[in-house]
């Protein structure tokens, strides 16, 4: 079945089953690996992308849901060479450790930003549920702030 997705600005045609979930033809067809496998039941979030604008976890959508969508993986996010101010407050944050989680952690929390630009705790724990086995959790907090210009407010 041809599947025509845009991903990260280009327009892709790929020939594959209707049910590969989007997480494989990412990876498998399309080679764009800095989107992670984790668990494989929409319970971690490894796998989280952007489809037309909303996180959604990829290892349980099938392909054909995204026939004729727009996806954004870790590797489109930044634009025209600058770093999403997500990534921006990553670094300053030192927030990964071992970093499998983190690329679905950061495309999950830019979402976030985009429909709650400035997200109180709750709004945070509501809005990112993925799991990091480093416990990086405080640092995911404190880096989401930076990013949202809330830092050192009480929420
Ligand atoms: S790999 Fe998709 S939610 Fe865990
Ligand atoms: S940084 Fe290691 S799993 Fe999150």
């Amino acid at each position: 079945m041809a599947i025509t997705i845009t991903v990260n600005g280009t327009a892709r045609t790929l020939d594959v089953e209707p049910e590969m979930p989007l997480l494989w033809a990412l990876r498998e067809v399309l080679g764009l690996t800095g989107t992670k496998f984790g668990c494989g039941i929409s319970a971690c979030g490894a796998c989280t992308v952007h489809l037309d604008g909303r996180a959604v976890r990829s290892c349980v959508l099938p392909i054909s849901a995204a026939d004729g969508k727009t996806v954004t993986t870790i590797e489109g996010l930044a634009q025209d060479g600058t770093l999403h101010k997500v990534q921006q407050a990553w670094i300053a944050h030192q927030v990964p450790q071992c970093g499998y989680c983190q690329s679905g952690m950061i495309m999950a929390v830019a979402e976030l930003l985009t429909r709650t630009p400035a997200p109180t705790d709750e709004e945070i724990d509501a809005g990112v549920t993925n799991i990091c086995r480093c416990g990086t959790f405080a640092r995911v907090r404190a880096a989401i702030h930076a990013a949202a210009g809330t830092e050192g407010a009480t929420s």
